[in-house]
């Protein structure tokens, strides 16, 4: 058995939990501590180290998969829209290694996401294009075709009339701007998804984040091609997924995000 410590940092939350990576089930309860509000990436990675040391009993000296809500380019992070502006320019994968004392895998949230989800959850076996996204504080996107992932998309921050389509169409924006389930759907889901579909004809959606446990009262009011369905991992998605990862550099320490369905080379 494979047990790998998983870390989800997010705009209001750190999460982590030891994974069992056979089963995609979390070995010990998940912690969550609040996420500093001064988000910077040493503030940010003293939490993620009371994480570490709350489960070293149980991982020993296996290494660490943790999410950023930004892209991961080589282990470096270009640039971040919801925690501290620090974070543009960070060697990520460098600095947590180095702060923890243990390898680190740095993996864009939605990227982590989207693989649980082919690999445990609701795209698992799914042929062809899944394009998966994630709704919280912004919207995070992964592509993955035939089961293999295509990191580093940024699909909701594409340009639709004139915004930045996170600015409108995320679930943050819903709350902050009181719209109903029906408003947020119809005026703003319906435009972001439609242009989603337009661009890359995918074969399903998956929708993750807090809600797609509320699937029932929007999912169908969008008139789309596309099948889609909540993800099925929920906020356990982007731990799994970055135990994945992990444990994927350090059989394969040269290669960089490159496997199917079950988590094989391709
Ligand atoms: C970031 C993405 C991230 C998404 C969800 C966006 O603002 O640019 O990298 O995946 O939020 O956290």
């Amino acid at each position: 058995m494979s047990i790998v410590l998983g870390i989800d940092i997010g705009g209001s939350g750190v999460k982590g939990a030891p994974v069992d990576l056979e089963t995609g089930e979390f070995a010990e309860k998940r912690l969550r501590i609040e996420t500093p509000s001064k988000s910077t990436p040493e503030n940010v990675a003293k939490v993620v180290k009371e994480i570490v040391d709350n489960f070293a009993d149980v991982i020993g000296d296996s290494p660490v998969g943790i999410t950023v809500p930004a892209p991961v380019v080589h282990g470096k992070i270009p640039f971040i829209a919801n925690l501290h502006k620090d974070w543009t320019g960070l060697e990520a994968e460098k600095f947590f290694t180095e702060f923890l004392g243990r390898p680190t895998t740095i993996v864009n949230d939605a990227d982590a996401a989207g693989l649980a989800e082919v690999q445990h959850g609701a795209a698992k076996g799914v042929p062809g294009l899944v394009l998966l996204t994630t709704q919280g504080t912004g919207i995070g996107s992964a592509l993955i075709y035939d089961g293999v992932l295509i990191p580093n998309t940024e699909l909701g921050h594409l340009e639709i009339d004139g915004h930045d389509a996170e600015s409108r169409a995320a679930s943050s924006i819903k709350d902050k701007e009181n719209l109903s389930y029906k408003e947020w759907a119809e005026e703003r889901l319906q435009r972001y998804y439609s242009f989603l579909e337009f661009l890359f004809s995918p074969d399903l959606f998956v929708v993750g984040g807090g809600v797609s446990k509320d699937h029932a009262e929007w999912m169908p009011l969008l008139k789309l091609k596309t099948p889609m369905i909540p993800a099925a991992l929920r906020n356990k998605a982007g731990i799994i997924g970055a135990a994945a990862q992990a444990d994927y550099r350090r059989a394969h320490p040269d290669i960089v995000v490159r496997v199917d369905s079950d988590n094989e080379v391709v």
